[in-house]
Protein backbone atom coordinates (compact mmCIF):
# COMPACT_ATOMS: atom_id res chain seq x y z
CA UNK A 1 0.00 0.00 0.00
CA UNK A 2 1.36 3.33 -0.84
CA UNK A 3 0.18 6.14 1.78
CA UNK A 4 -0.42 9.28 0.26
CA UNK A 5 -1.18 12.42 2.65
CA UNK A 6 -3.67 14.65 1.78
CA UNK A 7 -2.94 18.34 1.98
CA UNK A 8 -5.93 19.59 0.89
CA UNK A 9 -5.31 19.94 -3.20
CA UNK A 10 -7.75 19.27 -5.72
CA UNK A 11 -5.85 17.30 -7.40
CA UNK A 12 -5.23 14.56 -4.10
CA UNK A 13 -7.39 12.14 -5.52
CA UNK A 14 -6.05 12.06 -8.62
CA UNK A 15 -3.00 10.83 -7.04
CA UNK A 16 -4.74 7.70 -5.59
CA UNK A 17 -5.99 6.94 -9.05
CA UNK A 18 -3.38 7.34 -11.06
CA UNK A 19 -1.70 4.80 -8.38
CA UNK A 20 -4.24 2.22 -9.11
CA UNK A 21 -3.78 2.29 -12.17
CA UNK A 22 -0.62 1.24 -12.02
CA UNK A 23 -2.33 -1.39 -10.17
CA UNK A 24 -0.93 -0.24 -6.77
CA UNK A 25 -3.50 -0.02 -3.98
CA UNK A 26 -3.04 3.26 -2.79
CA UNK A 27 -5.30 4.96 0.29
CA UNK A 28 -5.21 8.69 0.62
CA UNK A 29 -5.39 9.85 4.37
CA UNK A 30 -5.01 13.69 6.02
CA UNK A 31 -1.99 14.86 5.92
CA UNK A 32 -2.50 15.49 9.62
CA UNK A 33 -2.99 11.64 10.43
CA UNK A 34 -0.11 10.06 12.86
CA UNK A 35 1.84 7.24 11.59
CA UNK A 36 1.55 5.59 14.71
CA UNK A 37 -2.53 5.41 14.14
CA UNK A 38 -2.35 4.04 10.59
CA UNK A 39 -3.11 0.38 9.81
CA UNK A 40 -1.13 -0.54 8.20
CA UNK A 41 2.66 -0.06 6.84
CA UNK A 42 3.13 1.83 3.89
CA UNK A 43 5.90 0.77 1.23
CA UNK A 44 5.69 4.94 0.46
CA UNK A 45 4.25 7.51 0.99
CA UNK A 46 3.51 10.97 -1.53
CA UNK A 47 2.78 13.86 0.12
CA UNK A 48 -0.02 15.87 -1.80
CA UNK A 49 -0.23 19.70 -2.89
CA UNK A 50 -2.08 22.41 -1.06
CA UNK A 51 -3.86 25.84 -1.54
CA UNK A 52 -1.59 26.46 1.50
CA UNK A 53 1.78 28.14 1.49
CA UNK A 54 3.99 25.90 4.29
CA UNK A 55 4.76 29.42 6.15
CA UNK A 56 1.26 30.28 6.90
CA UNK A 57 0.07 29.95 10.49
CA UNK A 58 -2.07 27.55 10.31
CA UNK A 59 -0.87 25.86 7.22
CA UNK A 60 -0.77 22.05 7.90
CA UNK A 61 2.39 19.75 8.32
CA UNK A 62 2.64 15.87 8.27
CA UNK A 63 3.71 13.78 11.29
CA UNK A 64 7.84 14.63 11.02
CA UNK A 65 8.19 10.71 11.97
CA UNK A 66 7.64 9.94 8.44
CA UNK A 67 11.28 10.80 7.33
CA UNK A 68 12.14 8.40 9.65
CA UNK A 69 10.48 5.30 8.92
CA UNK A 70 12.38 4.38 5.97
CA UNK A 71 10.51 4.02 2.83
CA UNK A 72 10.71 6.61 0.33
CA UNK A 73 8.76 9.83 -0.08
CA UNK A 74 7.69 11.82 -2.90
CA UNK A 75 6.31 15.02 -2.19
CA UNK A 76 4.24 16.41 -5.02
CA UNK A 77 4.30 20.80 -4.94
CA UNK A 78 3.62 21.57 -1.69
CA UNK A 79 4.84 17.83 -0.91
CA UNK A 80 7.69 19.30 -1.69
CA UNK A 81 7.90 22.79 0.46
CA UNK A 82 6.75 20.38 3.22
CA UNK A 83 9.48 18.18 2.72
CA UNK A 84 11.93 21.26 1.97
CA UNK A 85 9.91 22.63 5.52
CA UNK A 86 10.68 19.72 7.56
CA UNK A 87 14.47 19.14 6.40
CA UNK A 88 15.31 22.73 6.79
CA UNK A 89 15.68 24.21 2.97
CA UNK A 90 13.83 27.04 2.17
CA UNK A 91 10.74 27.99 -0.18
CA UNK A 92 10.12 31.53 -1.18
CA UNK A 93 6.89 33.39 -1.03
CA UNK A 94 5.78 34.11 -4.48
CA UNK A 95 3.10 37.25 -5.75
CA UNK A 96 2.54 35.45 -8.64
CA UNK A 97 1.20 32.07 -9.03
CA UNK A 98 2.76 29.55 -11.82
CA UNK A 99 -0.10 28.11 -13.55
CA UNK A 100 -0.37 26.22 -16.76
CA UNK A 101 2.55 24.18 -19.06
CA UNK A 102 5.95 24.14 -18.48
CA UNK A 103 8.92 21.80 -19.88
CA UNK A 104 10.97 20.00 -17.99
CA UNK A 105 14.19 19.18 -18.57
CA UNK A 106 16.48 16.58 -16.28
CA UNK A 107 19.59 17.87 -15.33
CA UNK A 108 22.46 16.19 -16.58
CA UNK A 109 23.10 12.93 -13.77
CA UNK A 110 26.65 12.33 -13.05
CA UNK A 111 28.18 9.21 -12.04
CA UNK A 112 27.79 8.43 -8.54
CA UNK A 113 24.78 10.67 -8.00
CA UNK A 114 22.40 8.12 -6.82
CA UNK A 115 19.76 6.82 -6.92
CA UNK A 116 18.51 10.56 -8.63
CA UNK A 117 17.60 9.33 -12.01
CA UNK A 118 15.33 6.32 -10.69
CA UNK A 119 12.06 8.74 -10.88
CA UNK A 120 12.72 9.94 -14.29
CA UNK A 121 14.06 6.53 -15.74
CA UNK A 122 13.63 5.96 -19.63
CA UNK A 123 11.69 8.86 -19.72
CA UNK A 124 13.80 11.18 -22.02
CA UNK A 125 15.46 14.25 -21.29
CA UNK A 126 12.35 16.23 -21.69
CA UNK A 127 8.91 16.22 -20.67
CA UNK A 128 5.84 18.56 -20.90
CA UNK A 129 4.55 18.70 -17.50
CA UNK A 130 2.06 21.13 -15.56
CA UNK A 131 2.54 23.43 -13.11
CA UNK A 132 0.56 24.95 -10.17
CA UNK A 133 1.66 26.63 -7.48
CA UNK A 134 2.51 30.05 -5.65
CA UNK A 135 5.14 29.27 -3.40
CA UNK A 136 8.74 27.67 -4.83
CA UNK A 137 11.57 26.63 -3.59
CA UNK A 138 14.26 28.54 -3.13
CA UNK A 139 17.22 26.85 -1.61
CA UNK A 140 17.70 23.24 -1.12
CA UNK A 141 17.39 21.52 2.02
CA UNK A 142 21.00 20.04 2.53
CA UNK A 143 21.96 16.76 1.47
CA UNK A 144 19.19 17.36 -1.64
CA UNK A 145 20.60 18.37 -5.21
CA UNK A 146 18.29 19.09 -8.50
CA UNK A 147 17.31 16.65 -10.62
CA UNK A 148 15.02 18.86 -13.38
CA UNK A 149 14.38 22.26 -13.77
CA UNK A 150 12.26 24.59 -15.72
CA UNK A 151 12.58 27.52 -17.00
CA UNK A 152 11.27 29.64 -14.38
CA UNK A 153 11.58 27.05 -11.46
CA UNK A 154 15.67 25.99 -11.19
CA UNK A 155 14.36 23.41 -8.80
CA UNK A 156 11.84 21.90 -10.54
CA UNK A 157 12.51 18.33 -9.19
CA UNK A 158 14.92 17.00 -6.50
CA UNK A 159 15.89 14.13 -4.88
CA UNK A 160 18.04 13.38 -1.43
CA UNK A 161 21.84 12.27 -2.15
CA UNK A 162 21.63 8.83 -0.43
CA UNK A 163 17.83 8.44 0.61
CA UNK A 164 14.73 8.17 -1.90
CA UNK A 165 13.33 11.21 -0.84
CA UNK A 166 12.15 12.74 -3.67
CA UNK A 167 10.61 16.23 -4.59
CA UNK A 168 8.59 17.66 -7.56
CA UNK A 169 7.29 21.33 -8.99
CA UNK A 170 5.15 19.71 -10.97
CA UNK A 171 1.86 18.04 -11.23
CA UNK A 172 2.38 14.36 -12.36
CA UNK A 173 -0.96 13.24 -11.27
CA UNK A 174 -3.16 15.27 -14.02
CA UNK A 175 -3.56 14.22 -17.56
CA UNK A 176 -2.20 17.81 -18.66
CA UNK A 177 1.07 16.05 -17.42
CA UNK A 178 1.23 13.64 -20.21
CA UNK A 179 3.91 11.31 -18.54
CA UNK A 180 3.21 12.10 -15.02
CA UNK A 181 1.60 8.58 -14.77
CA UNK A 182 4.53 7.29 -15.86
CA UNK A 183 6.81 9.35 -13.41
CA UNK A 184 4.42 7.82 -10.51
CA UNK A 185 4.78 4.61 -11.80
CA UNK A 186 8.65 4.91 -11.19
CA UNK A 187 8.32 5.72 -7.84
CA UNK A 188 5.77 3.00 -6.41
CA UNK A 189 7.04 -0.01 -8.92
CA UNK A 190 10.90 0.98 -9.04
CA UNK A 191 11.57 3.07 -5.93
CA UNK A 192 8.60 1.98 -3.32
CA UNK A 193 9.35 -1.28 -5.09
CA UNK A 194 5.87 -1.95 -4.92
CA UNK A 195 4.04 -5.67 -6.28
CA UNK A 196 1.39 -4.38 -8.96
CA UNK A 197 -1.52 -7.45 -7.76
CA UNK A 198 -4.02 -4.84 -7.05
CA UNK A 199 -6.85 -5.89 -9.13
CA UNK A 200 -10.65 -6.05 -9.17
CA UNK A 201 -10.85 -9.49 -9.34
CA UNK A 202 -8.53 -9.95 -6.61
CA UNK A 203 -10.19 -7.12 -4.77
CA UNK A 204 -13.65 -9.38 -5.15
CA UNK A 205 -12.44 -12.45 -4.06
CA UNK A 206 -11.23 -10.27 -0.84
CA UNK A 207 -14.40 -8.03 -0.50
CA UNK A 208 -16.46 -11.07 -0.40
CA UNK A 209 -14.59 -12.89 2.30
CA UNK A 210 -14.70 -9.81 4.02
CA UNK A 211 -18.18 -9.57 3.90
CA UNK A 212 -18.78 -13.10 5.16
CA UNK A 213 -16.58 -12.70 7.65
CA UNK A 214 -17.94 -9.19 9.39
CA UNK A 215 -21.50 -10.67 8.69
CA UNK A 216 -20.96 -14.61 9.82
CA UNK A 217 -22.70 -17.26 9.27
CA UNK A 218 -25.97 -16.08 10.26
CA UNK A 219 -26.10 -11.97 9.97
CA UNK A 220 -28.75 -10.25 7.71
CA UNK A 221 -28.39 -7.21 5.82
CA UNK A 222 -30.40 -5.04 4.16
CA UNK A 223 -30.17 -2.47 1.75
CA UNK A 224 -32.05 -0.12 -0.81
CA UNK A 225 -31.45 -0.36 -4.66
CA UNK A 226 -32.35 2.25 -7.08
CA UNK A 227 -31.57 0.66 -10.24
CA UNK A 228 -28.15 3.20 -10.71
CA UNK A 229 -24.72 1.46 -10.99
CA UNK A 230 -23.31 1.76 -7.37
CA UNK A 231 -26.31 0.01 -5.39
CA UNK A 232 -26.62 -2.81 -8.13
CA UNK A 233 -23.13 -3.52 -7.87
CA UNK A 234 -23.10 -3.57 -4.21
CA UNK A 235 -26.20 -5.76 -4.08
CA UNK A 236 -25.06 -8.22 -6.35
CA UNK A 237 -21.58 -8.89 -4.52
CA UNK A 238 -23.88 -9.06 -1.35
CA UNK A 239 -25.46 -11.74 -2.98
CA UNK A 240 -22.72 -13.35 -4.02
CA UNK A 241 -21.14 -13.27 -0.43
CA UNK A 242 -24.26 -14.09 1.51
CA UNK A 243 -26.92 -15.32 -0.60
CA UNK A 244 -30.41 -14.65 0.30
CA UNK A 245 -29.11 -13.48 3.80
CA UNK A 246 -29.27 -10.41 1.75
CA UNK A 247 -32.21 -8.53 1.38
CA UNK A 248 -32.86 -5.69 -1.31
CA UNK A 249 -35.66 -2.91 -1.12
CA UNK A 250 -36.38 -0.89 -4.09
CA UNK A 251 -39.17 2.26 -3.24
CA UNK A 252 -40.86 3.17 -6.07
CA UNK A 253 -41.31 6.95 -5.62
CA UNK A 254 -43.44 7.82 -8.38
CA UNK A 255 -40.58 10.23 -10.13
CA UNK A 256 -38.65 7.00 -11.38
CA UNK A 257 -37.93 6.58 -15.27
CA UNK A 258 -40.88 5.26 -17.60
CA UNK A 259 -41.35 1.66 -16.05
CA UNK A 260 -38.19 1.60 -14.01
CA UNK A 261 -39.35 -0.15 -11.05
CA UNK A 262 -40.69 -3.12 -13.42
CA UNK A 263 -37.11 -3.06 -15.10
CA UNK A 264 -34.87 -3.31 -12.31
CA UNK A 265 -36.84 -5.63 -10.63
CA UNK A 266 -36.33 -8.10 -13.85
CA UNK A 267 -32.80 -7.50 -13.77
CA UNK A 268 -32.35 -7.41 -10.20
CA UNK A 269 -34.52 -10.34 -9.30
CA UNK A 270 -35.25 -12.59 -12.28
CA UNK A 271 -31.56 -12.21 -14.07
CA UNK A 272 -29.07 -11.94 -11.14
CA UNK A 273 -31.28 -13.46 -8.33
CA UNK A 274 -30.88 -10.86 -5.38
CA UNK A 275 -33.76 -11.47 -2.74
CA UNK A 276 -35.73 -7.93 -3.85
CA UNK A 277 -38.70 -6.27 -2.43
CA UNK A 278 -40.28 -3.33 -4.62
CA UNK A 279 -42.88 -1.01 -2.41
CA UNK A 280 -44.61 1.60 -4.25
CA UNK A 281 -45.13 4.21 -2.08
CA UNK A 282 -45.91 6.24 -5.13
CA UNK A 283 -49.66 7.41 -3.69
CA UNK A 284 -47.49 8.59 -0.36
CA UNK A 285 -44.57 10.39 -2.18
CA UNK A 286 -47.01 12.07 -4.80
CA UNK A 287 -48.97 13.37 -2.22
CA UNK A 288 -46.54 14.91 -0.31
CA UNK A 289 -45.27 16.54 -3.44
CA UNK A 290 -48.33 18.08 -4.24
CA UNK A 291 -48.00 22.17 -4.67
CA UNK A 292 -44.37 22.01 -3.78
CA UNK A 293 -42.75 24.05 -6.28
CA UNK A 294 -39.17 24.78 -4.15
CA UNK A 295 -36.55 22.69 -5.43
CA UNK A 296 -34.73 22.24 -1.73
CA UNK A 297 -38.25 21.43 -0.16
CA UNK A 298 -38.60 18.57 -2.87
CA UNK A 299 -35.07 17.12 -2.12
CA UNK A 300 -36.18 17.11 1.36
CA UNK A 301 -39.27 15.96 1.31
CA UNK A 302 -38.15 12.89 -1.10
CA UNK A 303 -35.40 12.15 1.05
CA UNK A 304 -37.27 12.26 4.26
CA UNK A 305 -40.37 9.84 3.03
CA UNK A 306 -37.75 7.81 1.75
CA UNK A 307 -36.58 6.70 5.11
CA UNK A 308 -39.87 6.49 6.27
CA UNK A 309 -40.92 4.28 3.37
CA UNK A 310 -37.70 2.09 3.70
CA UNK A 311 -37.92 2.19 7.72
CA UNK A 312 -41.36 0.14 7.54
CA UNK A 313 -40.55 -2.37 5.35
CA UNK A 314 -37.55 -2.86 6.93
CA UNK A 315 -38.83 -3.55 9.85
CA UNK A 316 -41.42 -5.60 8.02
CA UNK A 317 -38.65 -7.56 7.23
CA UNK A 318 -36.78 -7.64 10.29
CA UNK A 319 -39.73 -8.76 12.08
CA UNK A 320 -40.37 -11.82 9.35
CA UNK A 321 -36.43 -12.38 10.19
CA UNK A 322 -37.26 -12.58 14.07
CA UNK A 323 -40.15 -15.09 13.72
CA UNK A 324 -38.10 -17.58 11.35
CA UNK A 325 -35.39 -17.43 14.01
CA UNK A 326 -37.93 -18.27 16.61
CA UNK A 327 -38.92 -20.83 14.24
CA UNK A 328 -35.70 -22.51 14.33
CA UNK A 329 -36.45 -23.65 10.77
CA UNK A 330 -32.97 -22.66 8.76
CA UNK A 331 -32.40 -19.95 10.75
CA UNK A 332 -30.58 -17.31 8.60
CA UNK A 333 -30.52 -14.46 11.81
CA UNK A 334 -31.57 -11.44 12.84
CA UNK A 335 -31.00 -8.24 10.27
CA UNK A 336 -28.20 -6.15 11.83
CA UNK A 337 -26.32 -4.93 8.83
CA UNK A 338 -27.15 -2.24 6.09
CA UNK A 339 -26.27 -2.17 3.13
CA UNK A 340 -24.48 1.75 1.41
CA UNK A 341 -23.31 2.12 -1.68
CA UNK A 342 -20.64 4.63 -0.76
CA UNK A 343 -17.99 4.91 -2.96
CA UNK A 344 -14.67 6.29 -2.71
CA UNK A 345 -15.27 10.35 -3.23
CA UNK A 346 -17.60 10.48 -0.44
CA UNK A 347 -15.01 8.71 1.91
CA UNK A 348 -12.60 11.37 1.23
CA UNK A 349 -14.74 14.48 0.99
CA UNK A 350 -16.03 12.71 4.61
CA UNK A 351 -12.29 12.58 5.77
CA UNK A 352 -10.34 15.48 3.94
CA UNK A 353 -9.04 17.58 6.71
CA UNK A 354 -10.28 20.50 4.55
CA UNK A 355 -13.81 18.94 5.31
CA UNK A 356 -16.80 19.01 2.48
CA UNK A 357 -16.76 21.51 -0.19
CA UNK A 358 -19.41 24.33 -0.01
CA UNK A 359 -23.07 22.41 -0.92
CA UNK A 360 -24.59 23.95 -3.59
CA UNK A 361 -27.66 21.64 -3.66
CA UNK A 362 -28.61 19.11 -0.72
CA UNK A 363 -28.00 15.99 -2.45
CA UNK A 364 -30.25 13.21 -0.95
CA UNK A 365 -28.65 9.84 -0.25
CA UNK A 366 -29.25 7.55 2.59
CA UNK A 367 -27.10 8.80 4.71
CA UNK A 368 -29.85 10.01 6.44
CA UNK A 369 -31.05 6.25 7.49
CA UNK A 370 -28.62 5.23 10.32
CA UNK A 371 -29.67 8.08 12.84
CA UNK A 372 -33.36 6.37 13.44
CA UNK A 373 -31.65 2.66 12.69
CA UNK A 374 -30.08 0.34 15.06
CA UNK A 375 -28.51 -1.38 12.31
CA UNK A 376 -24.98 -1.17 11.42
CA UNK A 377 -23.35 -0.10 8.03
CA UNK A 378 -21.30 -2.39 5.77
CA UNK A 379 -19.91 0.08 2.19
CA UNK A 380 -18.19 -2.89 0.64
CA UNK A 381 -17.81 -0.34 -2.50
CA UNK A 382 -16.00 1.95 -0.44
CA UNK A 383 -12.52 1.98 -1.79
CA UNK A 384 -13.49 2.38 -5.40
CA UNK A 385 -13.81 5.05 -7.82
CA UNK A 386 -16.67 5.39 -9.82
CA UNK A 387 -15.27 3.51 -13.28
CA UNK A 388 -13.87 0.86 -11.10
CA UNK A 389 -17.20 -0.08 -9.52
CA UNK A 390 -18.53 -0.36 -13.51
CA UNK A 391 -15.47 -2.88 -13.92
CA UNK A 392 -16.54 -4.47 -10.62
CA UNK A 393 -19.80 -4.54 -12.40
CA UNK A 394 -18.52 -6.34 -15.76
CA UNK A 395 -16.62 -8.83 -13.66
CA UNK A 396 -20.18 -9.62 -11.43
CA UNK A 397 -22.02 -10.42 -15.20
CA UNK A 398 -24.00 -7.15 -14.80
CA UNK A 399 -25.26 -6.13 -17.85
CA UNK A 400 -23.85 -3.30 -20.08
CA UNK A 401 -26.16 -1.59 -20.49
CA UNK A 402 -27.01 -1.10 -16.95
CA UNK A 403 -22.79 -0.75 -16.02
CA UNK A 404 -22.32 2.24 -18.44
CA UNK A 405 -25.85 4.14 -17.17
CA UNK A 406 -26.08 7.62 -16.66
CA UNK A 407 -26.40 8.74 -13.11
CA UNK A 408 -30.01 9.38 -12.18
CA UNK A 409 -30.66 11.52 -9.42
CA UNK A 410 -32.50 10.31 -5.80
CA UNK A 411 -34.95 12.83 -6.66
CA UNK A 412 -35.63 11.73 -9.81
CA UNK A 413 -37.97 13.39 -11.98
CA UNK A 414 -39.04 15.54 -9.08
CA UNK A 415 -36.26 17.94 -9.98
CA UNK A 416 -36.89 18.00 -13.90
CA UNK A 417 -40.70 18.84 -13.66
CA UNK A 418 -40.09 22.82 -12.83
CA UNK A 419 -43.80 23.66 -11.60
CA UNK A 420 -45.62 21.05 -9.32
CA UNK A 421 -44.97 17.44 -9.79
CA UNK A 422 -48.34 15.89 -10.31
CA UNK A 423 -48.99 11.86 -11.75
CA UNK A 424 -49.81 13.15 -14.80
CA UNK A 425 -46.55 15.68 -14.80
CA UNK A 426 -44.76 12.58 -14.32
CA UNK A 427 -46.32 10.73 -17.29
CA UNK A 428 -45.41 13.17 -19.69
CA UNK A 429 -42.06 13.88 -18.76
CA UNK A 430 -41.19 9.81 -18.22
CA UNK A 431 -42.25 9.27 -22.50
CA UNK A 432 -40.56 12.45 -23.44
CA UNK A 433 -37.22 11.35 -21.88
CA UNK A 434 -38.05 7.67 -22.56
CA UNK A 435 -38.42 8.58 -26.11
CA UNK A 436 -35.22 10.48 -25.59
CA UNK A 437 -32.91 8.25 -24.66
CA UNK A 438 -34.07 5.68 -27.01
CA UNK A 439 -33.02 8.14 -29.90
CA UNK A 440 -29.52 8.49 -28.30
CA UNK A 441 -28.89 4.70 -27.79
CA UNK A 442 -30.23 4.13 -31.50
CA UNK A 443 -27.08 6.90 -32.69
CA UNK A 444 -24.89 5.19 -30.78
CA UNK A 445 -23.98 8.12 -28.79
CA UNK A 446 -25.00 7.22 -25.09
CA UNK A 447 -21.45 6.41 -24.00
CA UNK A 448 -20.22 9.61 -25.53
CA UNK A 449 -22.12 11.18 -22.78
CA UNK A 450 -21.80 11.72 -19.15
CA UNK A 451 -25.59 12.30 -18.68
CA UNK A 452 -29.15 12.97 -21.01
CA UNK A 453 -31.94 14.18 -19.77
CA UNK A 454 -35.77 16.06 -20.63
CA UNK A 455 -37.23 18.90 -18.67
CA UNK A 456 -40.60 19.37 -18.00
CA UNK A 457 -40.85 23.57 -18.39
CA UNK A 458 -43.93 24.98 -16.45
CA UNK A 459 -44.57 27.15 -19.80
CA UNK A 460 -47.08 26.67 -22.28
CA UNK A 461 -46.58 27.69 -25.82
CA UNK A 462 -48.49 28.06 -29.08
CA UNK A 463 -48.42 26.07 -31.80
CA UNK A 464 -50.37 24.29 -34.60
CA UNK A 465 -51.56 20.56 -35.06
CA UNK A 466 -53.82 20.04 -38.75
CA UNK A 467 -56.05 22.92 -38.42
CA UNK A 468 -55.75 23.34 -34.76
CA UNK A 469 -54.50 25.94 -32.56
CA UNK A 470 -52.64 24.07 -29.67
CA UNK A 471 -51.38 25.88 -26.33
CA UNK A 472 -49.21 23.24 -24.90
CA UNK A 473 -45.83 22.68 -22.49
CA UNK A 474 -42.66 22.80 -23.58
CA UNK A 475 -39.84 20.11 -23.02
CA UNK A 476 -36.13 20.93 -22.76
CA UNK A 477 -33.50 18.27 -23.62
CA UNK A 478 -30.56 18.43 -22.16
CA UNK A 479 -26.77 16.32 -22.42
CA UNK A 480 -23.62 16.90 -21.14
CA UNK A 481 -20.04 15.92 -21.28
CA UNK A 482 -18.58 15.94 -18.04
CA UNK A 483 -15.78 13.47 -16.24
CA UNK A 484 -16.76 14.44 -12.66
CA UNK A 485 -19.87 16.60 -13.10
CA UNK A 486 -18.20 19.70 -11.16
CA UNK A 487 -17.81 20.97 -14.50
CA UNK A 488 -19.48 20.33 -17.85
CA UNK A 489 -20.07 21.08 -21.19
CA UNK A 490 -22.94 20.57 -23.41
CA UNK A 491 -23.01 18.41 -25.98
CA UNK A 492 -22.98 19.06 -29.53
CA UNK A 493 -25.70 16.63 -31.21
CA UNK A 494 -25.30 16.00 -34.93
CA UNK A 495 -28.44 17.84 -36.02
CA UNK A 496 -30.31 14.74 -37.94
CA UNK A 497 -30.80 12.84 -34.38
CA UNK A 498 -32.47 16.56 -32.47
CA UNK A 499 -34.36 16.54 -35.35
CA UNK A 500 -35.73 12.51 -35.07
CA UNK A 501 -35.69 13.39 -31.23
CA UNK A 502 -37.79 16.92 -31.38
CA UNK A 503 -40.55 15.25 -34.43
CA UNK A 504 -40.49 12.51 -32.12
CA UNK A 505 -41.48 14.18 -28.83
CA UNK A 506 -43.65 16.21 -30.05
CA UNK A 507 -45.67 13.69 -32.10
CA UNK A 508 -46.12 11.19 -29.67
CA UNK A 509 -46.35 12.46 -26.48
CA UNK A 510 -49.62 14.07 -25.61
CA UNK A 511 -49.31 17.38 -23.77
CA UNK A 512 -45.99 19.00 -25.81
CA UNK A 513 -46.02 20.69 -28.95
CA UNK A 514 -41.98 22.79 -28.68
CA UNK A 515 -38.92 21.39 -27.90
CA UNK A 516 -35.70 22.98 -26.97
CA UNK A 517 -32.13 22.10 -26.44
CA UNK A 518 -30.39 23.73 -23.16
CA UNK A 519 -26.61 24.78 -24.80
CA UNK A 520 -25.56 25.99 -21.14
CA UNK A 521 -22.38 24.74 -19.62
CA UNK A 522 -21.91 24.30 -16.12
CA UNK A 523 -20.69 27.01 -14.30
CA UNK A 524 -22.53 29.44 -14.49
CA UNK A 525 -25.53 26.79 -15.00
CA UNK A 526 -25.26 23.26 -13.29
CA UNK A 527 -26.20 19.98 -14.79
CA UNK A 528 -30.05 19.69 -13.71
CA UNK A 529 -32.41 22.48 -14.04
CA UNK A 530 -33.19 22.02 -10.42
P1 LIG B 1 -25.71 19.53 -10.59
O1 LIG B 1 -27.12 19.79 -10.99
O2 LIG B 1 -25.43 19.82 -9.15
O3 LIG B 1 -25.54 17.96 -10.76
O4 LIG B 1 -24.72 20.15 -11.52
C1 LIG B 1 -24.33 17.26 -10.67
C2 LIG B 1 -24.66 15.78 -10.65
O5 LIG B 1 -25.37 15.47 -9.44
C3 LIG B 1 -26.65 14.94 -9.73
N1 LIG B 1 -27.60 15.49 -8.75
C4 LIG B 1 -28.13 14.78 -7.74
N2 LIG B 1 -27.95 13.50 -7.38
N3 LIG B 1 -29.44 13.84 -5.60
C5 LIG B 1 -28.64 13.02 -6.32
O6 LIG B 1 -28.54 11.85 -5.97
C6 LIG B 1 -29.65 15.13 -5.89
O7 LIG B 1 -30.39 15.84 -5.20
C7 LIG B 1 -28.96 15.63 -7.02
N4 LIG B 1 -28.92 16.85 -7.62
C8 LIG B 1 -28.07 16.74 -8.66
C9 LIG B 1 -26.96 15.37 -11.14
O8 LIG B 1 -27.89 14.48 -11.74
C10 LIG B 1 -25.59 15.34 -11.77
O9 LIG B 1 -25.22 14.02 -12.13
Amino acid sequence: TILILDFGSQYSHLITRRCREHNVYAELLPCTTRLEDLHFKPKGIILSGSPYSVYDKDSPHADPAIFDLGVPILGICYGLQEIAWALKGKVERSTHREYGFAQLKLNKIHEGDSPVDALFQGLGEEMQVWMSHGDQLSEMPPDFHIIAHTKTAPFAAVAHNSKPFYGIQFHPEVTHSPRGKEVIGRFILNICNCTPNWTMEEFIGKEIARIREICGPKGRVIGAVSGGVDSTVAAKLMHEAIGDRFHAIMVDNGVLRLNEAQQVYEMLNKDLGVNLTVVDASDLFLSRLKDVEDPEKKRKIIGNTFINVFEEEAAKIEAAADEEEKQGAEAKGRVEWLLQGTLYPDVIESISFKGPSATIKTHHNVGGLLKDMKLKLIEPLRELFKDEVRALGRLLSIPAPLVQRHPFPGPGLAIRILGPVTREQVQILQRADSIYIEEIRKAGLYNEIAQAFAVLLPVRAVGVMGDERTYEQVIALRAVQSEDFMTADWYVFPAEVLRRISSRITNEVEGINRVTYDISSKPPATVEWL
